[in-house]
């Protein structure tokens, strides 16, 4: 699909197997917050996810699904990924996503440079919430990309999220706020390449 090139371009990036996945859902709310302040966005949610191959498994090269989520990558004026917190850390399939930015090495734009990047974590507690952010801002200071000053945390263990609604006001002004942090990055960013 052709840049439209009024308008940033912000992928969100997120989700897990499950097919009413409350990460998913917190960022299609983070996603509406870009569209309604003037973006064009374009959510790689669970079902995408999963119709990843684990990345560079077929010497054939990549899908459909992974050919189409790298020329997203290379189109984004901003990106925002999120993830649970498995483990403590980022799911194996929002990673797996992320290993295909990898595709993008040898670009004039390597990976995230320069791009913002609004990171969420959902998890059925507080701790894996912080540790997964963490990992989350490492990788993308591995990617170039600039992590914005909010990265948002959720204890999804209540089941605040249903039906694409999210029942805590206080989870969804943050997801509003990491979505306007990218949104500034993005005119930014466009400023300063100009
Ligand atoms: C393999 C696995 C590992 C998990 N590890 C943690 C963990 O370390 N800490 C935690 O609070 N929740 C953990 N959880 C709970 C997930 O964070 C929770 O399922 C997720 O936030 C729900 O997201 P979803 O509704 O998008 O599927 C784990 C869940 C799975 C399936």
């Amino acid at each position: 699909m052709a840049k439209n090139d009024d308008k940033p371009f912000i992928l969100g990036l997120g989700g897990t197997t499950n097919p009413f996945s409350s990460t998913e859902q917190a960022l299609a709310i983070a996603l509406k917050t870009a569209a309604d302040a003037g973006a064009e966005t374009e959510l790689f949610g669970s079902a995408k996810l999963c119709a990843l191959p684990h990345y560079r498994s077929d010497p054939a090269g990549l899908n459909e699904t992974g050919k189409a989520l790298v020329e997203a990558v290379r189109r984004a004026d901003g990106i925002i990924l999120a993830s649970p917190g498995y483990h403590g850390t980022i799911s194996g399939l929002v990673k797996n996503a992320v290993d295909y930015i990898e595709e993008t090495a040898g670009d004039e734009r390597v990976y995230l440079d320069g791009l913002p990047v609004g990171l969420i974590v959902t998890a059925y507690g507080w701790q894996a919430t912080g540790s997964t952010l963490a990992a989350m801002r490492s990788i993308v200071h591995a990617l170039r990309g600039w992590p914005t000053p909010l990265g948002v945390g959720i204890n999804a263990s209540g089941g605040i999220f249903k039906d694409g609604v999210c029942a805590d006001e206080a989870v969804n002004e943050q997801l509003r706020l990491v979505a306007q942090q990218v949104m500034r990055g993005s005119h930014r960013r466009q400023y300063l390449t100009q």
